[in-house]
């Protein structure tokens, strides 16, 4: 059974709490991770940027703020998402539209820069997604990917499996009134690509100077390359 349905339900009933629940389970940190994602993404000018998974629209506003002639949308198959995104953001010139990731509603090459934060965990086929965001971006156009990984085994292991799987669904219950939802982010982030082997998937999707840097004591990964 494909993921889609479930996932898009879960997102829509958590949309008011969302943004609050970010702050409070990376420390703040959250926000520093968006800079970086839109700091990828170069220079646009007046350009095109889509902002994929845009969810309450945080890296897009980010998008906006640092490339302010841009042309930014940010779409995102929650509507209760997207509700939240075109309430808080109404005074930002972003475009908020509704489509599903598997099969974007637009012409080839039109972006100079997609961004996508906390998609790929979501969706049934990575490759596919990533395959897609390939043929929308134009020649030389960079991908930005936003999302949580795997830990290592060392040291730090047990801690963060704890705050993984105790306290980041405890926070979920108090925070966002839905333990399951969070207790679901916990086990996609353990059932995910690793982060060289979600770079592979970049390189196989198509993508050149593929890399990423991690953050948070390797919990968080950003994965970048060029079309
Ligand atoms: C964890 S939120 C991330 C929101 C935002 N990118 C951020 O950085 O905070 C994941 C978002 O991905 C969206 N999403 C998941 N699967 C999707 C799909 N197949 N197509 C479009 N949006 C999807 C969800 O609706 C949700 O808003």
């Amino acid at each position: 059974m494909s993921k889609g349905p479930g996932v898009e339900k879960m997102f829509d009933a958590i949309a008011d709490r969302y943004d609050l629940m970010n702050r409070v389970m990376t420390f703040g940190q959250d926000r520093h991770w968006r800079e970086f994602v839109v700091g990828r993404g170069g220079k646009i000018g007046h350009g095109w940027v889509l902002d994929l998974a845009c969810g309450t629209g945080e890296i897009a506003a980010q998008f906006q703020r640092s490339n302010p002639e841009a042309r930014v949308v940010g779409a995102d198959f929650s509507r209760n998402m997207l509700a939240r995104a075109s309430a808080d953001l109404s005074a930002a010139d972003i475009r908020f539209q509704a489509c599903d990731a598997n099969q974007l509603p637009y012409r080839d090459g039109v972006f100079q820069a997609v961004s996508f934060g906390y998609l790929l965990r979501n969706v049934d086929d990575s490759l596919n997604v990533l395959r897609e965001v390939f043929r929308v971006l134009s020649t030389g156009g960079r991908v930005i990917c936003l999302d949580t990984t795997p830990p290592a085994r060392n040291l730090l292991y047990p801690f963060i499996r704890i705050y993984l799987a105790v306290v980041i669904p405890l926070l979920g219950r108090l925070i966002a009134r839905d333990q399951s939802a969070y207790a679901y982010l916990t086990g996609s982030t353990m059932d995910f690509h690793d982060a060289e082997t979600l770079a592979g998937l970049f390189r196989e999707a198509g993508f050149s100077e593929v890399s990423f840097k991690k953050f948070m004591f390797g919990t968080i990964a950003v994965h970048w390359g060029r079309k």
